[in-house]
């Protein structure tokens, strides 16, 4: 058995968002570690800072203070230019509102963190693109326009473009909050069988029915986890 390998370290971080003259502090001295393979679930109320705590794992925001290591990199060593390079190599980010573009078809959606990637010919991203497009399913929509598709077609166009450039972890804030709850589950069991394949995920809900796919549910109150488990 292989020991398990931390990916996300933070550890002792405190954010702060200023707010006129005073700082609101949204997280407060969080410690967590998430293993490869880990399929994470981050639960809490409106406002308890679930977003901000995304935003810092994957490279959107900084923390106040406290160390943020990932993939054994220290965050606060990198530039600005350096976080967006990795921020499109090694995360694949899936969004409640799906937010594919509307103007460019579904492969040409699949196909952008290839793009802003650079490192493949138009071939190669043409294929890699098809490739992720059958493993969700839709194959046969590689030229539809996205408004064409229904809700679950789309955010599973969304996952494709996510796993796209083979990232090290899939972050997904309210994936099937805008879907029914048949579409969701079955967009649910995609992303469970994508982590059984080894994919590292990190989830925000507020269903706690979901919580059957995670390895591990984080609930967080006022900026603090309310369990142990998170530091494990
Ligand atoms: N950029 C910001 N500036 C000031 N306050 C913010 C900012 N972003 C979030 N907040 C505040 O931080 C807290 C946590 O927000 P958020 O992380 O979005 O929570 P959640 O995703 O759990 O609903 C809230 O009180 C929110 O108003
Ligand atoms: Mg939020």
């Amino acid at each position: 058995m292989q020991e398990k390998q931390p990916l996300v370290e933070l550890k002792d971080i405190n954010k702060y968002f200023p707010v006129g003259k005073d700082k609101l502090h949204v997280l407060k001295n969080l410690n967590l570690t998430i293993h490869k393979g880990e399929f994470i679930m981050i639960m809490g109320k409106s406002g308890s800072g679930k977003t901000t705590l995304m935003n810092i794992i994957g490279f959107l925001d900084r923390v106040s203070d406290g160390s943020y290591i990932f993939n054994e990199q220290d965050v606060s060593q990198l530039s600005e230019n350096k976080k967006s390079e990795f921020r499109n190599e090694f995360f694949g980010f899936i969004f409640q509102q799906f937010f594919l573009i509307k103007s460019l078809n579904v492969i040409q959606n699949v196909k952008l963190p290839c793009i802003y990637e650079r490192k493949k010919n138009t071939k190669e991203q043409n294929d890699i693109a098809q490739k992720y497009l059958t493993l969700v399913g839709l194959e046969s929509k590689a030229k539809s326009k996205v408004t064409e598709l229904s809700g679950g077609q789309q955010q599973r166009v969304a996952i494709a473009r996510a796993l796209v450039n083979d990232p090290l972890l899939i972050m997904a804030d309210e994936p099937t909050g805008a879907l029914d709850s048949e579409t969701g589950t079955d967009i649910m069991n995609m992303l469970q069988e994508l982590n059984q394949q080894g994919k590292t995920i990190v989830m925000v809900t507020h269903d706690e029915d979901l919580t059957r796919y995670a390895t591990r549910v984080i609930r967080m109150k006022d900026g603090s986890f309310l369990e142990k488990g998170a530091a494990l």
